[in-house]
């Protein structure tokens, strides 16, 4: 018995240690704060919750995608957005008070990794506390969040053309 505990211990090390930090708590996370709307596939309810499965991928490949993700989950997001021909005019709460940094880096690195979002995600570098901590800091509310959406929106929309909007089928990942 003492020695598996012994075990558990040595591998969770090893984990932590092997650079897929907080790798381990992205699951929980997501099922404490988020699947509740997102679904546990992070398909969402269409009309409703948007769904998370490609667009945390492809937010992630960029500064302002990332930092409007990050913003995302500290401050939450109100205001209409579009997805897949679909209106969402909800109100998103934020988790600022609820989750560390550290812990939000955990949860959008795992969730980056996940189901098509891994197409994009899932070579592009780590989120870390401190690219966290830097969006805490400037402490908006979930209308800038929203302004923010609008600008990361116009930035995919010029990368692929023909209007599709980085819910679309078409382009490639944006190249900057
Ligand atoms: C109470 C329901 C609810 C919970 C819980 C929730 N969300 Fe949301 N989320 C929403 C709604 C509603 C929107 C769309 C808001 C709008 O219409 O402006 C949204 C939008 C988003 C978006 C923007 C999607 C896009 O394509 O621009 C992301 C990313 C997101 N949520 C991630 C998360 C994560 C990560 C968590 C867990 C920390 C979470 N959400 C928890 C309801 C929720």
């Amino acid at each position: 018995m003492k020695r598996n505990w012994m075990l558990v211990l040595v591998s969770g090390l090893g984990l932590y240690a092997g650079g897929a930090a907080y790798a381990a708590d992205g699951a929980a996370l997501y099922q404490s704060y988020c699947a509740a709307c997102h679904q546990a596939n992070g398909e969402g309810i269409p009309g409703t919750y948007p769904f998370i499965n490609g667009p945390i991928g492809r937010l992630s490949e960029f500064p302002e995608g990332r930092e409007f993700l990050i913003a995302t989950v500290l401050f939450g997001l109100k205001g209409e957005m579009m997805q897949r021909g679909q209106v969402y005019n909800g109100v998103m709460p934020g988790y600022a008070a609820a989750m560390s940094d550290a812990e939000v880096a955990a949860l959008l690195n795992w969730l980056k990794r996940q189901w098509n979002n891994a197409n994009f995600g899932a070579n592009v570098p780590d989120y870390t506390p401190e690219e966290v901590a830097a969006v805490r800091a400037k402490k908006l509310s979930p209308d800038d969040v929203h302004a923010m959406l609008q600008k990361v929106e116009s930035i995919m929309h010029a990368v692929n053309g023909r209007g599709r909007g980085r819910h679309g089928t078409g382009g490639g990942p944006p190249k900057r």
